[in-house]
């Protein structure tokens, strides 16, 4: 069957990289450049020709991609935040090689899907969607444009060909929100869903609902447009390696997201792109007691223009730990400091590289990839070919595999047993892959997100985390250690001399006081959920300081044991001393026989929640473990409401619900 074209003059790139900000770039700002009057006209001026500008260079840019995409009639869009539905977009858009079609991933962000329908011009195509949910049910920054514009638009998708794959987390109330939306949407208006929609739990086993997913979906696709599938799955390299023994060292990455020494010049505005280093100023551990870590960081953002407010994340580009990266190298038998470039064999795509390049292997290893986290099917399937132990060659291949077996296999040896590529490799010593092969197939190591631990009115130029550091042992008997958590541990406030930096931007979130501050909040965050709250309490002293408080500030607070981590104790205490928290509550879970938590404590104090709930107007915050306190913590204003409202159980749900959609139920919960 000869390959489908794909002729997609529509399909072409809105913001091409380099020319100007994706929204998400520009959402992530926390720079302010607010213009002043004075300043105004000439602001004008500069943006009009810098549209001028852009916009010639746009032109040139949707003349390259429009021919750039000749011979591709499957498109996978992916809503990725973290990275997995891309992930899995370029996994479906690799498949399609199998059924002698070509695919591609793409970003709805940089195209204009208002044209969606002009799909209907290439003979046989489709459309997939990988959209991952966030927030209330709310899409990824980079799909947020395409949303808004299906749920507004009228236009007639009759004759588009799609299908849907949902990322999702069964923990969070909306489940699955936008692939769903999606789906439905699509369909309604009038596009052709060729297989059902598929969904994936990142609670559950999200890599195994994909695998099962795509299982089915092929045979399905090859029945639609009766097309055979051209042999077996087969490892086809995407992109080619050049070393470059003789490189200017300026010339090669260290570490940057995207312009090169942007880590020596820093630029705002500073974005995902852009980060800014962050000097840290205080890092000082807060339990006094335990075998965890919980500590307070304090980023210095003095001169950055960077703009927050309570309730915003601030975004972490942390290292991967300098032993596992050395490990991997002596295992592979490579010399990290080698420059590199791996450069994509198509050379029509538009990303032209797995990370910025050149750059050494050491670079790629630490600061680019994932390395600890453990890997998924089609990573195992790749490198089984590099197996000298057919033993071995075949257990990968049965783990990538959909079969029944290799499914649990997969789940024991990999996912149960926490094995990261590291542990894979010590484990498997015949298995032996070329570095860069490795380099090409790894996942990109993900930013880190908390809630900051202060506010802007009394913080202006720092940034305050509160976090736990994440350290387990696993099913093997190796001590696995969070990337994050424990790189940030050990960032000493001077060192030699110089102040070790972080680099970070600031991602504006829905979280938020109430405007008005003689409104009563109710705060509810147990062990490190306690961080946006710190802001939230430094900012209702200040408005009080101010003259303009007011409202009642109830926090319920829980932790193990009062004396070893009773995190921020003496400024809570000195909140409440000073009347800015009107109510302090804490749970000390194991100071008892029984479990006391925070929802045990609200249970107790019903009649005065509803009475801050339904006379008072109070908003609710819950901040912390998403898995089982948030919904634990629902469940019991449920209660409360059906009890002290005199309202059935369906009423009392209602009720919650509506308190969610005014913006008087907030959550920023992770798990
Ligand atoms: C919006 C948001 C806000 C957040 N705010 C905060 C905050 O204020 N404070 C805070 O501390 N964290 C916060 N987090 C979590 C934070 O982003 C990181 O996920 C966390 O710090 C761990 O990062 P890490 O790189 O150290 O660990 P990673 O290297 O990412 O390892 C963590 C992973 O290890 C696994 N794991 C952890 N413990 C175990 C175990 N016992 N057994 C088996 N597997 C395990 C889990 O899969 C987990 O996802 C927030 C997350 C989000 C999404
Ligand atoms: N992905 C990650 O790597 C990562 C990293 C950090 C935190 N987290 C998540 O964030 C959560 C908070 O972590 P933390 O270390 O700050 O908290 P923590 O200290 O483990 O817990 C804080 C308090 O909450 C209690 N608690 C446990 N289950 C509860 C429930 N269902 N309802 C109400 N309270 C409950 C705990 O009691 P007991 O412990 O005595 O039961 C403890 O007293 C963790 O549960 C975890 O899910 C994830
Ligand atoms: C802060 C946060 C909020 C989330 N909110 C939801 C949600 O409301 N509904 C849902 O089904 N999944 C939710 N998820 C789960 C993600 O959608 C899921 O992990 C997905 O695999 C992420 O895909 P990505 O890596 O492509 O961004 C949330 C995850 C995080 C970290």
């Amino acid at each position: 069957m000869a390959p489908f074209h794909l002729h997609t003059h529509w399909l072409k790139p809105l913001v091409p990289s380099g020319v100007a900000a994706s929204r998400s770039q520009r959402r992530a700002r926390g720079g302010g450049d607010a213009p002043r009057t004075g300043l105004l006209l000439p602001i004008v001026l500069f943006c009009y020709f810098s549209y001028y500008i852009f916009l010639k260079h746009l032109r040139y840019y949707c003349t390259y991609f429009a021919s750039s995409l000749q011979n591709k009639n499957i498109v996978v869009f992916y809503g990725s935040q973290t990275g997995t539905a891309e992930e899995f977009s370029n996994r479906l858009s690799k498949d399609a090689r199998r059924y002698g079609m070509k695919g591609m991933a793409a970003d709805p962000e940089e195209y204009d899907m208002s044209e969606l329908s002009r799909l209907t011009e290439i003979e046989n195509s489709l459309a997939i969607f990988c959209m991952a949910t966030y927030g209330e049910g709310d899409p990824t920054d980079n799909a947020q444009e395409f949303y808004e514009w299906l749920q507004e638009t009228n236009n007639s998708l009759d004759g588009v060909n799609f299908a849907v794959f949902a990322l999702g987390n069964k923990t969070y109330e909306h489940y699955n929100a936008t692939g769903k939306f999606v789906d439905k949407r699509l369909a309604e208006l009038g596009a052709s869903r060729i297989f059902d929609l598929g969904m994936g739990d990142d609670d559950g086993n999200l890599e195994e609902d994909f695998v099962s997913w795509r299982e089915q979906f092929w045979p399905a696709v090859s029945e639609y447009f009766g097309v055979e599938a051209t042999g077996e799955d087969c490892s086809i390299r995407q992109y080619e390696l050049v070393v470059h023994n003789d490189i200017d060292v300026n010339k090669v990455y260290t570490g940057e997201l995207a312009r090169l020494k942007s880590f020596e010049i820093q630029k705002p505005p500073f974005d995902s792109k852009n980060p800014f280093l962050a000097p840290v100023a205080t890092n000082r551990k807060l339990n006094k007691g335990g075998t965890r870590h919980l500590m307070h960081l304090e980023l210095d953002i003095s001169g950055s223009k960077i703009r927050y407010d309570s309730g915003d994340h601030v975004a972490v580009y942390p290292m991967n730990d300098t032993s596992m990266v050395n490990k991997l190298g002596e295992i592979l038998g490579s010399d990290l400091d080698t420059v590199i470039s791996l450069n994509n064999l198509d050379e029509e795509s538009n990303k032209k590289h797995p990370f910025p390049c050149p750059t050494t292997y050491r670079t790629a290893l630490t600061h680019y990839l994932d390395i600890s986290n453990p890997p998924r099917t089609n990573v195992l399937y790749e490198i089984a070919q590099y197996a000298t132990d057919p033993k071995d060659q075949e257990n990968l291949r049965k783990m990538a595999s959909s079969s029944a077996e290799g499914k649990a296999m997969y789940h024991s040896w990999v996912q149960e047993s926490r094995r990261n590529i590291v542990a894979i490799l010590e484990d498997m010593p015949s298995l032996q892959p070329p570095i860069d092969h490795l380099c090409e197939l790894l996942p990109r190591l993900q930013a880190r997100y908390y809630s900051i631990a202060s506010s802007a009115k009394v913080h202006p130029n720092s940034i305050h985390i509160c976090a736990v550091v994440v350290e387990y042992e696993t099913k093997t008997g190796r001590t696995n250690k969070g990337v994050a958590t424990n790189w940030l541990k050990n960032k000493v406030v001077t060192d030699n001399g110089n102040k070790s930096s972080v680099p970070m931007y600031v991602r504006k979130s829905q979280f938020r006081l109430p405007f008005k501050a003689t409104n009563p909040v109710i705060m509810i965050g147990p062990g490190t959920g306690i961080a946006p709250f710190m802001g939230f309490i430094q900012e209702r002293a200040w408005l009080k300081q101010k003259g303009k408080g007011g409202g009642e500030t109830v926090l319920y607070y829980g932790c193990r044991h009062q004396k070893e981590d009773f995190l921020y104790q003496e400024e809570l205490e000195e909140y409440e001393r000073s009347g800015v928290l009107t109510q302090l509550h804490v749970a000390f879970s194991r100071d008892q026989e029984h479990k006391v938590y925070v929802q045990h404590l609200l249970k107790q104090n019903k009649e005065n929640l509803w009475n801050l709930i339904d006379s008072q107007t109070a908003h609710i915050y819950i901040c912390g473990d998403a898995r089982n306190m948030a919904r634990d913590v629902q469940n019991t204003f449920f209660e409360i409401v059906e009890e002290m409202g005199g309202m059935t159980h369906n009423q009392a749900v209602d009720y919650i619900k509506k308190l969610m959609t005014k913006g008087r139920y907030s959550q920023d919960v992770w798990s």
